[in-house]
């Protein structure tokens, strides 16, 4: 049986996102039939690693670290300056006011300088800032406290901080809702900036929260051919394809973990979707040189947890089994 990894080599890695539970179960076994490079699913962002201020937690990053030295996979770290997953205390002092922009930068610094050291010799490529471009079409930054307290500064900073650390690892900005035209623009804007700056920037992770029903192909090749005009590596880097409309995305409680949601229309549609995006990967090869997949089989997505889903997807290559399912053979496939 062709797998994901050899029927795409000399094309681009194919990586999955895992945690360190995962490796020690069938699943290890799998990640090597199928995949060549791995990313933390959570284990290294900083609310794991750097849960209280000076006091890290390496367990599990560590053993996934472990893992891809033992077997020779590629691992990218994810991710280093997020406003989700950080500890509250990156922000605050002692008497619980907000630190300033200085503190900020300096805790920030310190962070990443630690972690990107630690991994030096195994994580070839960092998300070192993620999703700060806001969905609002009305404003250009996230309002997080990243930037309420230091402004745009801390996204250059970052960057500066971890090729610091490691002038080899190669630096990427990492967003999802990267078809709409209107985010793509501010992200594609941001980065230029950081060129024109001289920052270290080498390339653009989308991260490819897809469905059966977005991006339609125009709408994906609009995408890949904007993203590949900055001159940067690409790489995808969480994709997925949710079986779920749109229309069910927004609070409509389906009911949980029910097979009979994966219908064989649903199936087919997911095949199709799939079919379409490895075929515009392949297009765009010459830029993408990794495709990651966000979870390993249909056995546990982040989707089925995802607050406002409340039900189960089936968003992988793979079913509950970690038996190939219809797109999988239509990925292999090349047609
Ligand atoms: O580990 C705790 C556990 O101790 C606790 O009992 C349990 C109770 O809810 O929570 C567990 O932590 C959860 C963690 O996943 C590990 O399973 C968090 O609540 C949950 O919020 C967290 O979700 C992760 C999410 O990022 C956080 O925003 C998902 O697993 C992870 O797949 C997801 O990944 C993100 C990427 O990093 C960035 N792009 C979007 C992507 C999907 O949201």
């Amino acid at each position: 049986v062709l797998t994901l990894k050899e029927a795409y080599r000399g094309y681009f890695d194919i990586g999955v996102a895992v945690s360190g539970r995962a490796l020690k179960t069938d699943e290890g076994a799998f990640i090597l039939q199928q995949f060549n490079s791995l990313t933390a699913e959570n284990a290294m962002k900083p609310g794991v690693l750097q849960p209280k201020q000076g006091v890290y937690n390496w367990r599990e990053a560590d053993s996934i670290a472990a893992f891809a030295r033992r077997n020779g996979l590629k691992l990218r770290g994810h991710t280093l300056c997020w406003h989700q997953q950080v500890p509250a205390w990156f922000f605050y002092d002692a008497n619980n006011n907000l630190v300033n922009k200085e503190e900020l930068l300096r805790r920030l610094q310190e962070h990443i300088t630690t972690v990107v050291t630690r991994y030096k010799d195994v994580v070839y490529a960092w998300d070192v800032v993620n999703e700060v471009i806001s969905d609002n079409p009305a404003e250009v930054y996230r309002n997080s406290l990243w930037y309420q307290i230091a402004g745009e500064d801390f996204i250059s900073k970052a960057f500066e901080y971890a090729h610091a650390a490691d002038e080899r690892a190669l630096l990427f900005y990492n967003d999802y809702n990267e078809i709409s035209a209107t985010k793509r623009a501010k992200i594609i804007t941001m980065i230029k900036n950081l060129q024109q700056k001289g920052v270290p920037i080498h390339g653009v992770g989308l991260q490819a929260h897809w469905s059966v029903t977005e991006p339609v192909e125009e709408q994906l090749d609009a995408t890949l051919e904007d993203f590949s005009k900055l001159g940067l590596k690409m790489h995808i880097t969480e994709l997925d394809v949710s079986v779920h409309k749109k229309e069910h995305n927004a609070r409509q409680r389906l009911p949980t973990d029910s097979d009979t949601l994966y219908t064989t229309e649903k199936e087919t549609a997911q095949t199709v979707a799939y079919k379409m995006f490895f075929r515009l990967f392949r297009k765009y090869r010459k830029y993408i040189s990794s495709v990651t997949f966000w979870n390993i089989s249909d056995r546990h997505s982040w989707l089925d947890y995802f607050p406002v889903n409340k039900r189960k997807d089936y968003p992988l290559l793979f079913d509950k089994n970690l038996q190939p399912k219809q797109a999988y053979w239509e990925v292999v496939k090349f047609q």
